[in-house]
């Protein structure tokens, strides 16, 4: 009876079933997601508030103000273990004190009826000393270490990084395993007060055990580690992991198995950016990369692919390609989410042609708490503030900016 309620296969809590069947089959939806609350993505957005990588109460508040009944969510970037960071006061979900801190986060998404997906991340060479533990090498999928122009842009500073050996891989896959399961582990008991009111306890007691994360999407994009070890500028392995494309995707594809089978492929998304040129990592062929991703992925029959647009690129030429996500939309099974660039218009645009399911917002999201609202009003929006994205302030250019009834 339980589980005719709510299928055994399905992650999600019962209050946002509806909607996320939506998600599932948007095809089946014929509401556009810029008229419906529910089909409004936050982009995982790095804030630099977790300080310690603790996860912080204020960001209760801020991911509270962007959920709306339905409306998928994808947290910041998340590190899978220590070696997996790079930046200030970016979150974890390797230690106990980390999942308890993401705890009341989820459950504030979950009590406004959000679906709340923790993004997962290992950043490889994208990292220094400063950030490893005991001040070691940051890891990679080779001892390339970003070029100096690359330090110049991003005001940041790179150690050279120590090539992953054969053997350690499988200690990283592992931990992406043990991040996914910390995340749909981050949950809390109580809601059974709510519950208890509407008299629904029998499902309750089936809820308990899920709710934590939804689910969690793998970052496989933007030059971090999985993306070292896909594009041919940056892999110079001689192992199985590195030469042929099918040698460089099996890291990310490891992962992918890993996670799938630990949480269920129900409950997991990638994020991948075969275009993009960030910190020193592209492909020769990128189209060929994505084409092998998608389809690779379709084994898994994994919820969604989330891939950003080749205008993000920072190099004008890698801009350039005219049918653009396309063609690996076409060849993805599951659920698509395009990202980047978007706003109101092109987003209901691309969506009516049948370009991507789903449409991500990250800098517009940022600044507009109540984004989906003003969607639906077509009305106008604050302007992001770009000073204010990394600072580490609790508030400001965090939860302060205004709704539109401020
Ligand atoms: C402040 C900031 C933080 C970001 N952090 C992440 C992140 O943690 N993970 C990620 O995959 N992308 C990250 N991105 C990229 C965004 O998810 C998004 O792809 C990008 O902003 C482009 O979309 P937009 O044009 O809608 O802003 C970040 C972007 C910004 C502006």
């Amino acid at each position: 009876m339980l589980f005719a309620l709510r299928p055994s296969s399905s992650p999600f809590v019962l209050c946002v079933e509806n909607q996320w069947q939506k998600i599932k089959s948007p095809s089946s939806n014929p509401t556009r997601w810029a008229n419906s609350i529910s089909l409004t993505v936050l982009a995982p957005l790095t804030r630099s508030r977790s300080y310690g990588n603790v996860p912080q109460p204020h960001a209760i508040l801020y991911y509270s103000q962007r959920t709306t009944k339905g409306g998928l969510l994808i947290a910041e970037a998340t590190g899978v273990s220590e070696t997996a960071q790079g930046y200030p006061s970016t979150p974890g979900i390797w230690t106990k004190e980390q999942i308890e801190a993401w705890k009341p986060i989820v459950k504030a998404v979950h009590d406004k009826g959000g679906i709340f997906f923790c993004q997962i991340w290992h950043v490889g060479r994208v990292s220094n000393y400063d950030y490893q533990p005991n001040g070691q090498a940051p890891v990679s999928s080779t001892d390339k270490q970003i070029s100096s122009q690359e330090e110049i842009e991003t005001e940041r500073d790179y150690s050279p990084p120590r090539r992953l050996r054969t053997e350690e891989i499988p200690l990283i896959v592992n931990d992406f395993r043990l991040a996914a399961r910390n995340a749909i582990e981050a949950g809390t008991y109580s809601s059974l007060t709510t519950f208890w009111k509407r008299r629904q306890i029998f499902i309750h007691l089936l809820l308990l055990l899920f709710l934590g994360f939804d689910g969690v999407e793998i970052h496989g994009a933007h030059g971090y580690l999985l993306e070292q070890f896909m594009k041919d500028n940056v892999n110079d392995r001689t192992d199985e992991y590195g030469g042929s494309l099918e040698n460089r995707c099996r890291f990310a594809l490891e992962i992918v198995e890993a996670v799938a089978k630990e949480i269920g492929a129900d409950r997991m998304g990638i994020r991948l950016s075969p275009f993009t040129d960030y910190k020193g990592c592209w492909d020769s062929n990128p189209k060929q990369l994505g084409l092998y991703m998608v389809q690779s992925l379709n084994k898994y029959d994994i919820l969604y692919c989330h891939m950003v647009e080749p205008r993000m690129s920072i190099v004008d030429v890698r801009r350039n390609i005219p049918d653009r996500l396309l063609p690996m939309r076409k060849a993805f099974n599951g659920t698509f989410l395009a990202a980047g660039g978007y706003d109101r218009e092109e987003g209901n645009k691309v969506v009516d042609e049948g370009y991507t399911d789903l449409v991500v917002f990250g800098r517009l999201f940022l600044a507009n708490p109540d984004l989906p609202k003003r969607f639906e009003l077509n009305t106008t929006l604050n302007k992001f503030i770009k000073l204010t994205f990394y600072i580490s302030d609790p508030a400001v250019g965090y939860t302060d900016y205004p709704f539109l009834d401020e």
